[in-house]
This record gives structure tokens, C-alpha cells and sequence, in this order.
């Protein structure tokens, strides 16, 4: 009996030490961490979306032997619960804030609440505007991401005419700005010229003759056709647009999609109305499902953006603010509130001719993720 009690004792204490450990680590965590706080906090804007999953992967696959210790954070699209995990980080003791904020005006009030607790802040992917509290963003070429989507839809055109179906990203994401403007930059004389027929925006029909829009006039547009990077929101613009044209504004078309999951979406709507006999769509970020798309001919090309880049740099910028020296930039961001300094990245325009080699053989992405890849 005393023997089995101590077994009983022994099994206990074990069982609280094992509670104790798990309660030390959620799933975000990663790094084998400098003590017990957490030195560097990353924060990203939702788990919904494959983009950001692919983030988190990529930053977890860089910290597995970081001498410091992470934690990754989601805000699952809400300012609100993006605040508070700033806060949560902040308790925590971080020296580094990486976020990529749900809403880039919104989140400004997160940025300062770590600026004053003395944490570098580093825009991760999406700029945060308005406030002096960004201390450093990391992003890709935004607008060359718009310009190659554009320029694929001018080399595929055929003929005068062709329907234009545009859509944008949030009009509260700053990068939803960058890419339609490095995308109407190409597209406009084309629109100009009559190779391209406006089939969805009056307000684009608008400012047809203007190749270089200000903020105002991009915002008229992006509120017309925003899909606020929601693939619900696509699939339905798309319906009401088909369903409000005529026959002449089917047939070959071109669509300006603004990332994979909403280029998905809008090209499902499109191959299921019969009018519609042919089309070119757009996309960004090299999602799994939307390159079986390109595999399989349904959607037309991606922008991918090597989130592996992105991550080191990120993690570099941070390090180098743990270690006391200065991050290295390559030029600046204007956020409305002076000018941020950045390091930017380029993009690579993928479509079925080069998926193979971009994105299986260059490793990527395992070829047994993909059915019909030669
Ligand atoms: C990112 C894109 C992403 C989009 C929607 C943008 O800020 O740059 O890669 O597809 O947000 O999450």
C-alpha cells in the first residue's frame, strides 16, 4: 500500500512537470530561446488565408536553430485581437515586434504601444501608415507585382475589345494600393488604345485617360472593386458582374485578379458561364491549390513571391537589432508619416511553362503536393 502510494506520488509529480512543460509552449512558439521571455514577437493577420500559413511554416523552418526565442502570434482579421497580441508580447518582454497588420492605419495604435515600451518595429510585407512608430519594412516589389499581373494580361491579348474585369485587394492593406497602381500603369494605354474594354468599373471608365493615379482617385477605383481579399466576396462580385453585362462584354476575357485565393474564386465563376469561352486570369503568392490551378489550365499565371527571402530578411533586420547593430536597407517607404526604411525583394511571374522549374525543381514545393506535373 505505502509503496503503491509513492508510485502514485511519483506518477503525479511527473504528470505536473509534463503539464508544466506544455503550458510553457503553444504551437507558435519556435527558437531555442535566451531565457524565459520571448525576444523577438511575430505577428501575422490570418490563419484563413494559405499566404500567411505559408509565413508562419517559413519563419518556424529559419528559427529552428535561432539562438533566440520567438513566438508567433495570429490576429485572425481583427485590429482588435492584433492589439492585443502586441500586448501579450509586450508582457513578455520582446525587443523585436515583426507584424504584418490586418488594417495598416489600425494598427498604428499597436506600434506605438511597442514603440514606447522601446520594441524596433518592422513592417513585415504590409506597410503600417500614418505613425513614426515603424522603425524598419521588409516587402516585396508590390508594385512589380501589379505591373507583371497587368503586363501578362497585355501579351495574352488578342485582337481589340477584350473585356476587362478588374478586382483589388482591401482598401485597408496598403499593398492592395501598390499593386493596382503598378497594374494600371500598364494597363491604361492599353485601355487607351482600345485593346482593352473596362468590363466591371465605372470608375476606372472615369479615369481611363490618366495613367498616373493619386491616392484618391486609386481609392474610388479600389472601392468599387475591392474583394477585400475575401474569396466569398470574389465569387460574388464576379456572379453580379457576369449576370449585369451583355454578351458583348463575354467571350475571351482578361481579369485583373489580385492574389491566388481570390483569383480561384473569380475564375470558378467565369469557366461556369457558358458565354464565357475563353479566359486570362491573374494571380499572387504561388498557393498550393492555385498552382494545380495553373497546372490544370484554370488559372492563368501567379506572382510568386519567395516568402523564404522575406523571413530572412525579416529575421536578419532583427538579429542584427538584438546584437546592437544597424540593419542593413535598400531604400524607403513613404507611410504617410515620413519615410521608412526598407529592404525589398523581387518577384517571379509564374505561369505553366516555368511552374516546373520555379517552384518543384528549385524545391519549393515537393512535386507528390501536385497531380499532372511532367
Ligand atoms: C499580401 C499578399 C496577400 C494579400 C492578402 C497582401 O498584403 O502582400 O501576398 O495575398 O495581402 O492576404
Amino acid at each position: 500500500m505505502k509503496k503503491n502510494f509513492k508510485g502514485f506520488m511519483f506518477l503525479l509529480v511527473l504528470a505536473l512537470f509534463a503539464l508544466l512543460a506544455a503550458g510553457c509552449g503553444d504551437e507558435g512558439e519556435a527558437g531555442s530561446g535566451s531565457g524565459s521571455g520571448v525576444d523577438v514577437g511575430i505577428v501575422l493577420p490570418t490563419k484563413d488565408e494559405p499566404r500567411w500559413v505559408q509565413d508562419e511554416q517559413r519563419f518556424k523552418d529559419a528559427l529552428a536553430d535561432s539562438d533566440y526565442s520567438t513566438e508567433i502570434l495570429f490576429s485572425q482579421g481583427s485590429s482588435a485581437k492584433e492589439k492585443e497580441n502586441v500586448e501579450a508580447l509586450l508582457n513578455k518582454g520582446i525587443k523585436v515586434l515583426i507584424i504584418t497588420p490586418h488594417d495598416g492605419a489600425a494598427a498604428a495604435a499597436a506600434v506605438e504601444a511597442a514603440k514606447a515600451d522601446d520594441v524596433t518595429v518592422i513592417a513585415y510585407d504590409r506597410l503600417i501608415t500614418d505613425t513614426d512608430a515603424v522603425d524598419y519594412y521588409v516587402t516585396f516589389d508590390s508594385l512589380a507585382v501589379g505591373a507583371a499581373q497587368a503586363q501578362y494580361l497585355v501579351d495574352n491579348a488578342e485582337g481589340k475589345d477584350v473585356p476587362l474585369y478588374l478586382y483589388a485587394g482591401a482598401s485597408s492593406d496598403n499593398n492592395a494600393f501598390l499593386f493596382f497602381q503598378g497594374a494600371w500603369e500598364v494597363l491604361q494605354p492599353k485601355i487607351a488604345d482600345g485593346t482593352f474594354k473596362i468590363a466591371n468599373s465605372s470608375e476606372a471608365e472615369a479615369l481611363s485617360d490618366t495613367k498616373e493615379l493619386d491616392r484618391d482617385q486609386l481609392s474610388k477605383i479600389i472601392g468599387q472593386v475591392t474583394t477585400n481579399w475575401d474569396p466569398n466576396e470574389s465569387k460574388n462580385k464576379a456572379q453580379t458582374h457576369l449576370t449585369s453585362v451583355g454578351e458583348e462584354l463575354k467571350g475571351d476575357v482578361a481579369i485583373l485578379a489580385p492574389n491566388d485565393g481570390t483569383a480561384r474564386s473569380i475564375a470558378d465563376v467565369f469557366a461556369s458561364d457558358s458565354a464565357v469561352t475563353d479566359y486570362t486570369i491573374t494571380g499572387q503568392d504561388a498557393e498550393k491549390a492555385s498552382i494545380q490551378y495553373i497546372i490544370d489550365g484554370k488559372q492563368s499565371m501567379t506572382v510568386f513571391k519567395d516568402v523564404r527571402t522575406l523571413v530572412e530578411d525579416a529575421m536578419g533586420m532583427a538579429v542584427d537589432v538584438l546584437d546592437g547593430n544597424d540593419p542593413e536597407t535598400t531604400g524607403s517607404y513613404d507611410n504617410g508619416a515620413g519615410e521608412v526604411k526598407a529592404k525589398q525583394t523581387d518577384v517571379i511571374v509564374v505561369d505553366e511553362e516555368n511552374v516546373k522549374a520555379e517552384l518543384i525543381d528549385s524545391g519549393y514545393y515537393e512535386a507528390s503536393e501536385f497531380t499532372g506535373i511532367e
